[in-house]
């Protein structure tokens, strides 16, 4: 059987589910070893004074930081590690201790008293906005006059809306350990989405040269984008511990403190208004969607971009004015989150496809349909890059046959007839996500595979393991280009020394970037050993053929063979290297930022959804009772792994949309910081009747990894079609999100119901 497009389990299930598979925690813990905690700020604005810890507590602060104390991932320095002068949010870093235990250290971290006069925090996004609190200036994507063409249009339609945050609630909380070596090597285990940045940091906030800081990262109890860029200050941290008292330290955020200091998806606010004619075609929309991006900048550009780029969704819209806010408030930064700005962005069509639905008297069905992009509307979406209308058409036709519209429709509005409290309803919603980097220089990844004399195989690679199944897909890629069995390729841990300067594990390209390098390292080492294989048999080496585990010739009627193994000793014995590195840029892909305008993905993936929800509007509560959802995965790497992804993916947004509600006071301090006050959805809250499908026989057009296509962002997004249902089921016409029981009683109170 072919690796590549097999259902493999994931390489680790076994392991995850016996607890055998070990996270930085499990690690053995090196002789020395030193537990760190952090000192947080209580307050979210103030002016910071004295710092003191207890007679016998050893504490760090910024004043003992020997390089920069900035842990921006722009280099910009906007962002400290350990706070001076004034405190920007709560649960801002000011201090770190150390001692012989954990206990000993959280009990040390809780008695430090920092002095710090109170100053008003900012925190509401309206009031940003007024006070043009912005961490950037202004992005605008625009097309033609949208001012004018909604002027000119039959009809109007406005709105306004917001979307909460979300916390990642990885199980594993951050944690890095940070090993001192010989002549000040500080050797870091980081449960880290990007090894390479640790390296940056650790190396900028102690002043060492990268060369002296390794990174290693086998797994992560999950990330979600929380750990692409916070698990670069925990490590920088747990290093600065070691540098400074030569032992080992390990720095694991308690659940409380990771949620207090740690990043979240960014708030937004949308306000909106739109043109439109009787048939439910959108002729114009101006849009401002501005983000809560806390105290720095951190990723805030790159979601906002994606955001923008995203606000139409798969929908043509002639005329357009898009613009995108970063506000700066008195919160912690927010960060990365699975969609990165896309699942905000995708929204705003929502709203608006419902207020063109309730001006034209049509169903939003029609009205997305009427306004798909491609033929007859426009293919391109106003950056000037094409979308591909067909399979926006086919995922959405198929899903719509999936979920029997129609008699659905019917079935529904039968039994709220029949119901005096409980309103069932259906929602919809359509997908194209963008697949690269943003920021073009991310869009690259290597990897360095060895083949030993017994044929067996070891394969790196700059990606990251955070539970999406991206080493068992890298490995059967591997696995396919020496025509192996899955098991003769062994995964091992990512590591900047034996992968360097790598690209991030996030915006979904894991597999495309990493299967990429890993197959031209495959391909490097197995044309070296196809040639020593065609000199022995005295044939082209385009003739030697590598399948089932075994090298041939491939030619009628030459039976010539020999294992793999064979062959990779011959090949020792005469001398070839048998170890590549493989490296990969995504081609194509460019950006104009000064016009905004370009063709920043390399391709989109595509995909559909419907759900069913009952409401009980004496309480506001809900449970979604069917979804069905088609997902574009290309020619799926490995359809089992990613049909993981897509349920989870789904009752993560669901999570997002419906339940999960951070909530900080008025004096800015956040009080969701556990599960006890901050709800994830549970096994029960995913749809009892969950239909997932893989768009069948679309391979990717693009020159993607055999045709494959990215899959572990896009469907949080489909998650969306619950807050549609959610609507249909209450006929409000206004539900922010998240649309906990309390909103949806305020929903149907505002309506007067
Ligand atoms: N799946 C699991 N189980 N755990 C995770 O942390 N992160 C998601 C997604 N799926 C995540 C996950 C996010 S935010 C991204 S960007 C992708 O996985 C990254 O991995 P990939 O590029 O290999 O798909
Ligand atoms: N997605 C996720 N992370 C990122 C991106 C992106 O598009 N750009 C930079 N970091
Ligand atoms: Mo994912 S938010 O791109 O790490």
């Amino acid at each position: 059987m072919s690796a590549v497009g097999a259902p493999l389990p994931h390489d680790s299930a076994l392991a995850h589910c016996t607890g055998a598979a070990r996270f930085a925690d499990d690690l053995p813990e090196p002789p020395g070893l030193l537990h760190a905690a952090l000192v947080l700020s209580p307050v979210a604005h103030g002016t910071l004074g004295a710092v003191a810890a207890p007679p016998g507590v050893m504490m760090l602060t910024a004043a003992d930081i020997p390089g920069a104390n900035d842990i921006s991932p722009s280099g910009k320095g906007d962002e400290p590690l350990f706070a001076t002068g004034t405190i920007r949010h709560h649960g801002q870093p000011i201090a770190m201790v150390l001692a012989e235990t954990r206990d000993a250290a959280l009990r040390a971290a809780a008695a430090v008293r920092a002095e710090i006069a109170p100053l008003p925090p900012l925190l509401d996004l309206d009031e940003a906005i007024e006070r043009r609190s912005f961490l950037m200036p202004p992005q605008t994507i625009a097309r033609g006059d949208a001012a004018a063409a909604i002027l000119a249009a039959p009809m109007t339609a406005a709105g306004e809306f917001r979307a909460g945050g979300q916390e990642h609630f990885y199980l594993e909380s951050q944690i890095a350990l940070a090993v001192p070596g010989e002549d000040g090597e500080i050797a870091i285990t980081s449960s880290t989405q990007h090894p390479t940045e640790v390296q940056h940091i650790a190396g900028r906030v102690l002043g060492l040269d990268y060369n002296r800081i390794p990174v290693a990262c086998r797994r992560m109890g999950g990330a979600f984008g929380g750990k692409e860029s916070n698990a670069s200050w925990v490590a920088a941290a747990a290093a600065l511990g070691a540098r400074i008292t030569g032992r080992p330290v390990k720095l694991r955020l308690p659940r409380k403190a990771d949620m207090a200091a740690t990043g979240k998806r960014h708030p937004f606010l949308y306000r909106w208004r739109a043109g439109c004619d009787g048939t439910g075609r959108i002729l114009a929309l101006e849009a401002t969607l501005a983000a809560d991006g806390g105290h720095s900048l951190d990723l805030t550009p790159g979601v906002v971009f994606r955001s923008l780029t995203h606000a139409l969704n798969c929908y043509d819209v002639p005329a357009v004015r898009l613009t995108g806010l970063a506000l700066r408030t008195n919160s912690v930064s927010h960060t990365a989150f699975r969609g990165f700005g896309g699942p905000q962005g995708v929204l705003l069509m929502e709203d608006v496809i419902r207020g063109v639905a309730r001006a034209t008297g049509l169903s939003p069905e029609a009205v997305r349909e009427r306004n798909f992009a491609g033929a007859p509307n426009d293919a391109a979406t106003p950056y000037g890059q094409a979308l591909e209308g067909d399979l926006i058409r086919r995922a959405w036709a198929e899903c719509r046959a999936d979920a029997g519209l129609e008699a659905r429709r019917a079935e529904i509005a039968a039994f709220n007839a029949a119901h005096p409290f409980l309103r069932r309803g259906l929602g919809s919603f359509a997908l194209a996500f963008g697949i690269s980097f943003g920021i073009r220089h991310l869009n690259q990844a290597g990897a360095l595979v060895h083949v030993y004399t017994d044929g067996s195989i070891r394969l790196n690679h700059g990606g990251t393991e955070m539970g999406q199944g991206l080493n068992v897909k890298v490995a059967q890629v591997v696995a396919e280009s020496f025509g192996v069995p899955l098991d003769r390729v062994r995964i091992t841990a990512t590591s900047t020394a034996e992968v360097p300067n790598t690209a991030p594990t996030a915006a979904s390209t894991g597999s495309d970037l990493n299967g990429w390098a890993a197959h031209n390292a495959a391909l490097a080492v197995r044309g070296r050993m196809a040639e020593v294989a065609a000199a022995l048999w005295g044939v082209p080496a385009e003739d030697i053929a590598f399948a089932e585990g075994r090298v041939l010739v491939a030619r009628p009627g030459d039976n010539r063979a020999m294992s793999f193994a064979d062959l990779a000793h011959k090949c020792w014995i005469e001398r070839v290297s048998l170890s590549a590195t493989g490296f990969y840029r995504t081609p194509d892909i460019h950006w104009d930022p000064a016009a905004m305008k370009g063709e920043p993905f390399f391709y989109f993936s595509y995909g559909a959804s419907f759900a069913e929800v009952v409401v009980d509007t004496l309480t506001g509560e809900h449970r979604v009772l069917r979804a069905d959802l088609v997902q574009d995965c290309g020619r799926s790497l490995n359809p089992a792994i990613d049909r993981g992804q897509i349920e989870g993916a789904f009752v993560q947004g669901q999570g997002w949309l419906t339940c999960e509600e951070l909530f900080w006071d008025e004096q800015g301090r956040q009080r969701t910081l556990g599960p006890s006050t901050y709800k994830i959805p549970g096994s029960r809250d995913a749809p009892p009747d969950f239909r997932v499908r893989l768009l069948a026989a679309a391979p990717a057009r693009q020159a993607t990894i055999f045709r494959s296509k990215a899959v572990g962002e896009p469907p949080l997004m489909l998650a969306t079609a619950v807050w549609n249902a959610l609507i249909d089921a209450t006929g409000v016409a206004r539900l922010d999100l998240p649309a906990t029981p309390e909103r949806v009683l305020l929903a149907l109170r505002a309506k007067g119901s």
